[in-house]
């Protein structure tokens, strides 16, 4: 393996600034997806389209052939989070840095690292299997884009199996197959308390304060015991069964290591019954994101604001649907509001949780490519994150792979994102025997297990 210069490929790659939720990007979302559409060409694609956007295109891609073999669908994403705070990264988010055997760059794990893992683990001189390609550039603001060329050409996930690489191993040394992934519900919750903002002298002590009033509201959907209340949101969440409750005690995962070595806080929240694990993996949430509105620049301002924002998000679990959840926070937020106030929900996008089985031939090619190059195979875990097009890419009956090359503290989304190089050189060697290991099957393998 040509190190030096892969190592040169992936770092063009990660020097785009793709954040697909901000439109001064969008320049450059483009050039992530000529990017990718370049490097199918070079495997030998001969079917290489953008497909649904101008600005953020799927890259849709076909070929290498392989007569006889089975065909694999690679799904993954070009675009990446915005990288703020900057002042936290070591060294800039956009210009790809190596230090002790870490490559530290916006989208290094998430997911541009994984995505060029699976690419260059194809040899276009022996392709092994039928490749198709679908890597977009919304994954990070919702997938709409491939939500609805999917529902427009669902043929396009036709496959014997589908391999998605955007988590990661459990722990270092434990690759991982995930059963679930959580689902999504974004959206901004405003409250309004008077037409225009108010001198606080004036009229503070009598007038309603937006904030405050925000501030509550928030504060009633989600108890300081970690408790959601929401009406009927948690009656569709089903429990884990006693069985897979028993296998996740004996994942390499530690509560008390989770608090001190990745969240690096004072104290765990949460429902307290319940393992941090089903916390993470089986309960739904509510999170702010952050609050607009008021008075925040510098200096000191006397002012009673007339609007307020939050943006929230909840996540959901198997069994949860996206549609149901929208209707319940619309109507919590307006039986929680006061009189006085007028408060509204605007859904910004969302996802349903997905649900794998992981028993079939494809999965146990895999956990042979693992063991083969770590030393261990993939254990089962469930996922707290999301995708939103995974249960999309299930709708053709194909089994789904969701697994990953990085290891928990990569820092997604956060400052100072990470891919251990080791990661990545194990990583083009699991899957280049995956493939093999895949082509030496009949095509079909996904209706025997
Ligand atoms: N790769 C992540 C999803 C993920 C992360 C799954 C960690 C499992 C473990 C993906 O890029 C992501 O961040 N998805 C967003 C989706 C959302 C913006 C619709 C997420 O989960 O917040
Ligand atoms: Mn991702
Ligand atoms: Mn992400």
């Amino acid at each position: 393996m040509d190190q030096e210069r892969l190592l040169r490929e992936l770092s063009e790659f990660l020097r785009i600034p793709s954040v697909s939720t901000l439109p001064a990007h969008n320049q450059d979302c483009r050039a992530a997806a000529e990017w990718v559409a370049a490097e199918l060409r070079r495997l030998g694609c001969h079917d290489v389209a953008f497909l649904g956007s101008e600005t953020h295109p799927v890259v849709w891609g076909k070929g290498p052939d392989v007569p006889g073999a089975p065909t694999l669908l690679i799904y993954g994403h070009y675009d990446v989070q915005p990288p703020d705070p900057l002042a936290e990264w070591t060294t800039p988010p956009f210009e790809p840095t190596q230090r002790d055997g870490k490559l530290y760059a916006r989208g290094s794990a998430d997911d541009k690292g994984q995505v060029f893992c699976l690419l260059k683990a194809i040899d276009p001189q022996n392709p092994r299997v039928n490749f198709r390609f679908l890597i977009e550039g919304e994954e990070e603001y919702g997938s709409k884009v491939l939500f609805d060329l999917l529902k427009r050409e669902p043929q396009r996930v036709r496959a014997d199996a589908v391999v998605v690489a955007d988590m990661s191993y459990v722990a270092p040394g434990w690759p991982a197959v995930y059963t679930t992934l959580r689902g999504l519900c974004y959206a901004e919750i405003t409250v309004r308390t008077s037409k225009t903002d108010l001198h606080s002298g004036e009229y503070g002590g009598a007038a309603p304060n937006a904030h405050e009033e925000l501030a509550r509201l928030l504060t009633r959907l989600k108890g300081a015991d970690g408790k959601i209340n929401i009406p009927g949101l948690y009656a569709a969440v089903k429990r884990p069964s006693k069985a897979e409750l028993a296998a996740w005690k004996k994942l390499p995962f530690n509560e008390k290591d989770f608090l001190n070595k990745r969240v690096q806080g004072k104290g765990l929240v949460g429902l307290k019954k319940y393992s941090v694990l089903e916390r993470l993996w089986a309960l739904p949430t509510f999170e702010i994101h952050g609050i607009l509105g008021g008075f925040t620049g510098e200096g000191a301002k006397t002012v009673i604001p007339a609007a307020a924002t939050a943006k929230v998000s909840m996540r959901l679990v198997p069994n949860q649907k996206l549609a149901t959840v929208q209707r319940q926070l619309a109507a919590a937020v307006k039986r929680l509001a006061p009189k006085h106030v007028t408060a509204s929900v605007h859904f910004l996008h969302g996802a349903d949780p997905a649900q794998i089985k992981v028993d079939s031939l494809a999965f146990r090619l895999l956990d042979q490519a693992f063991k083969k190059v770590t030393g261990r195979g993939t254990v089962p875990a469930r996922a707290g994150g999301s995708i939103p097009v995974v249960p999309a890419l299930a709708s053709a009956g194909a089994p789904v792979i969701l697994t990953g090359i990085g290891i928990p503290d990569d820092r997604l989304h956060a400052p100072n994102e990470k891919l251990d190089l080791k990661q990545l050189w194990d990583g083009i060697e699991v899957f280049s025997r995956f493939y093999e290991l895949l082509g030496s099957q009949e095509p079909g393998v996904r209706s025997r297990s």
